[in-house]
């Protein structure tokens, strides 16, 4: 039966067919809109709408469909959209009696409940790979909870750490990515069906039922709402922009540790490139592209929040616009998610590399001057100036951190204060030492191989809740 053989006369013009058609991107819900015809025609049966035959038939024809899969629809744009094209299907099987299932239903409410169906199995299998990726970063953490290494802020050195401290930051974040993702799918996880064209029907049917029926926990409740909004889409895409902005930071310094200047990772033959003229190039290709995709996924936000802002309620067929923006965020998201955690778990970390970058900038200064306070009772602040001046020093005089002894800060101490510091050249050695500093770091959070094996303990509980073993 052609949509258009009542109130219009005539075809509308290939190029404005192809132009307003979604056959392209509502092939990602052909299951969907079978589950959610199938559930409709169920419950208009049981509630005695339609007669009972009729509604065997169009479910068996609808399954036998399911069999045949999509190839067996006409996805010509002039048929408009897959709904369209899934009852044309029917009606070729079973003939006018096809046209009882769109009772009390409209295409508004079944694209957004199709579209629900689907984003609440695509958020399923994100979530997995989520936990299964902050898995692999906890069994690197593990066996690198006393590798060293410099930390930075400001991308200069700061303070010694070791590189399962530094990736455990890579875990909580992905943690709360997930956490972001659980809630933005409750409300993915709410019915339309039943709004119809936006104010229900006068038929009696009952939206509990097809609600259960399609597995959703909640109604959206309100008619206009429920074929209006798309917000639940537009939280998704800024939650998998969050991941892919955390993803870009992991991609962004394997780049970074990868150079020579660095020295510190190297990323597996499998995830590189080379140059085409450049014979000894060896290019972090793979992360490079991880890191633009963020952009794309933000270009995608943009775009949904764009169309999204003042629409009057209710259905307006913007909205169909937004749709192809959530798939490439969804499927963007998810190949960025997984090429990173197999990237990270095939880079070797040189620890050498590791403990000299931490020997060789003054990272210990922050606990020397701790260890002034601690021994001498001396105000923070004081301590603070003269490992200042102590660094300035060594480095005008070419000493090496390692070679700051406690005759040094003596005379540093004299300079400023005009009395030495006493402090026991044992006592300072042990606090230019990378591995003690790192050691002391004991509370939560810390770097401490204790705190950090700790820290892997509460994830692991975490990943075993969320049932990923
Ligand atoms: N293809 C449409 C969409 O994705 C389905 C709903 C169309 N409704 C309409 N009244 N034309 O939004």
């Amino acid at each position: 039966m052609n949509l258009r053989s009542g109130r219009l006369k005539g075809k509308m013009t290939s190029d404005a067919a192809s132009f307003t058609s979604s056959m392209e991107f509502d092939k990602r819900i052909f299951l969907a809109d079978i589950k959610c015809n199938v559930a409709h025609t169920t419950m208009l049966k049981e509630q005695g709408i339609i007669p009972s035959e009729n509604a065997d038939k169009i479910v068996e024809a609808l399954h036998d469909l399911e069999s045949e899969g999509i190839d067996a629809l006409n996805l010509d744009p002039s048929v408009e959209d897959i709904h369209m094209a899934l009852e044309n299907y029917v009606t070729a099987r079973i003939g006018e009696r096809a046209g009882f299932m769109h009772t009390g239903k409209s295409r508004n409410d079944q694209v957004a409940t199709d579209l629900r169906l689907v984003l609440k199995e695509e958020l399923d299998e994100i979530k997995m790979d989520l936990l299964d990726f902050i898995g692999t970063i906890l069994d690197i953490a593990s066996e690198n909870t006393e590798t060293i290494m410099v930390g930075y802020t400001h991308l200069q050195h700061a303070q010694p750490t070791t590189f399962a401290h530094h990736i455990l930051a890579y875990a909580n974040e992905l943690r709360r990515d997930y956490e972001r993702l659980v809630d933005a799918y409750k409300r993915v996880d709410m019915c339309p069906l039943g709004a119809a064209a936006m104010t229900t029907t006068s038929f009696p049917i009952d939206r509990e039922r097809t609600m259960e029926l399609l597995g959703f926990s909640r109604l959206m409740e309100n008619s206009i709402d429920a074929v209006s909004s798309r917000d639940f889409m537009a939280e998704t895409i800024f939650a998998l922009s969050m991941l892919a902005s955390n993803l870009s930071k992991i991609c962004e310094e394997l780049i970074l540790w990868s150079t020579y200047e660095f020295g510190m990772v190297e990323i597996s033959n499998e995830y590189s490139s080379t140059s085409s003229i450049m014979p000894q190039k060896k290019n972090p290709d793979v992360a490079e592209i991880g890191r633009a995709k963020t952009g794309v996924l933000y270009g995608e936000l943009v775009a949904v929040m764009s169309i999204l802002k003042a629409l009057p309620h209710s259905y307006n067929r913007d909205l169909q616009e937004v749709t192809p923006h959530l798939w490439n965020s969804v499927d963007t998201a998810r190949s960025m998610l997984n090429i990173t955690h197999h990237m990270l778990a095939s880079i070797e970390f040189n620890a050498e590399r590791g403990r000299e970058l931490a020997n060789s900038n003054f990272a210990a200064a922050t606990e020397l001057a701790d260890l002034m306070v601690k021994e001498k009772n001396m105000p923070f602040r004081v301590a603070h100036q003269i490992v200042g001046r102590t660094v300035t020093e060594a480095i005008e005089k070419g000493i090496k951190p390692a070679e700051i002894d406690s005759d040094f800060l003596d005379e540093v101490s004299m300079e400023i204060h005009s009395k030495p510091l006493g402090i026991d050249d044992e006592l300072v050695k042990r606090a230019l030492d990378p591995y003690e500093i790192v050691k002391t770091r004991r509370a939560i959070g810390g770097s401490s191989p204790e705190a950090v094996e700790e820290v892997i303990k509460r994830l692991r509980n975490f990943l075993k809740e969320e049932g990923f073993n």
